[in-house]
């Protein structure tokens, strides 16, 4: 089983970051100096993707405008001599082989899923949800892409979630197969408490076969009254072999404002442009809190 492609559905709206996000894509706010969706991009690429589709809809054509050529800008940085601007610039739009498809109505993660069966064809794929940026040693994509090849099922990436949490997540029902990695038999999307199977949830990373593609055109509307991909899965689960990833690394929701700040601070700490004053700056901060 090779992984070449990769889905990221980046077509919802944003609603938990207005008003912010009215105009900008979430995908496209900055974490640190690079777009959120710079670093799932990059998370794929280094699990051996080459080419990458993103699900958007009608108000995120900045999205395919970042990973485009700026002739006009790259002569301007080249004649300042801004040799390091000009490589970031040039690198962004020549990361991956980036194809769009729009969903044209937000109809659910499954959906968005959907629109991606004539992208995928008939080879096993990745899907990267575009608000969940990982930070970890190995990409989890990697992790979940070796997973799958081993045991040549579908994968879910999962970590251990509170039980007061997991009401906001799937929830999987897990047995276990070696360490960090389990067989699953089913799931629940946003388990009420007397549905809860484990406090594993999937947290934003998948390898999936086209078998699911079948099975979204014909799932109904689930939770949210949305086509939910988690009600496919249970079903591909139920037909295939799937194994669930406990992987390593911490997962950041950027698409809520707390998530996204955590984010960005733990990311500014790494950066070394931004690291060590930002150190500084928050133990003087402490201080005085
Ligand atoms: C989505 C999925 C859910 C998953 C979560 C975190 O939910 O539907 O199964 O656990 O992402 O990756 P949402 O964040 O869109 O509510």
């Amino acid at each position: 089983m090779k992984v070449r492609k990769a889905v990221i559905p980046a077509a919802g709206l944003g609603t938990r970051m207005l008003p912010a996000t009215k105009t900008v894509p979430k995908e496209m706010l900055p974490m640190v100096d690079k777009p959120v969706i710079q670093y799932i991009i990059e998370e794929a690429v280094a699990a051996g993707i080459e080419d990458i589709l993103i699900v958007t809809n009608r108000a995120k054509s900045a999205m395919d405008d970042y990973f485009d050529y700026y002739p006009e800008l790259e002569t301007r940085l080249n004649q300042a001599g801004k040799e390091r601007e000009l490589i970031e610039v040039r690198r962004a739009a020549d990361l991956a082989n980036i194809f769009y498809v729009r969903q044209k109505e937000t109809k659910g993660l499954g959906h968005a899923i959907w629109r991606a069966k004539r992208f995928v064809g008939d080879e096993p794929f990745a899907v990267l949800l575009g608000d969940d940026i990982m930070r970890a040693k190995k990409p989890v994509t990697a992790q979940l892409v070796e997973a799958a090849e081993k045991y040549n099922a579908c994968a879910v990436g999962v970590q251990k979630v509170s039980t007061e949490a997991i009401s906001k997540y799937s929830s999987v029902k897990v047995s276990p197969l070696e360490e960090r990695i389990f067989s699953v038999s089913d799931m629940n999307e946003k388990p009420r408490p007397e549905q809860i199977f484990s406090n594993y949830a999937i947290l934003g990373r998948y390898v999936l076969t086209p078998a699911i593609f079948g099975i979204l055109e014909n799932v109904r509307p689930g939770y949210g009254g949305e086509i939910q991909l988690t009600d496919g899965l249970r079903e591909l689960c139920l037909r295939d072999k799937m194994v669930a990833v406990d992987f390593e690394g911490r997962r950041y929701d950027t698409g809520n404002l707390n998530g996204f700040l955590e984010a960005t601070i733990d990311f500014a700490l790494d950066h070394p442009a931004t690291g060590p004053w930002l150190r500084r700056f928050i133990r003087e901060k402490a201080a005085q809190l």
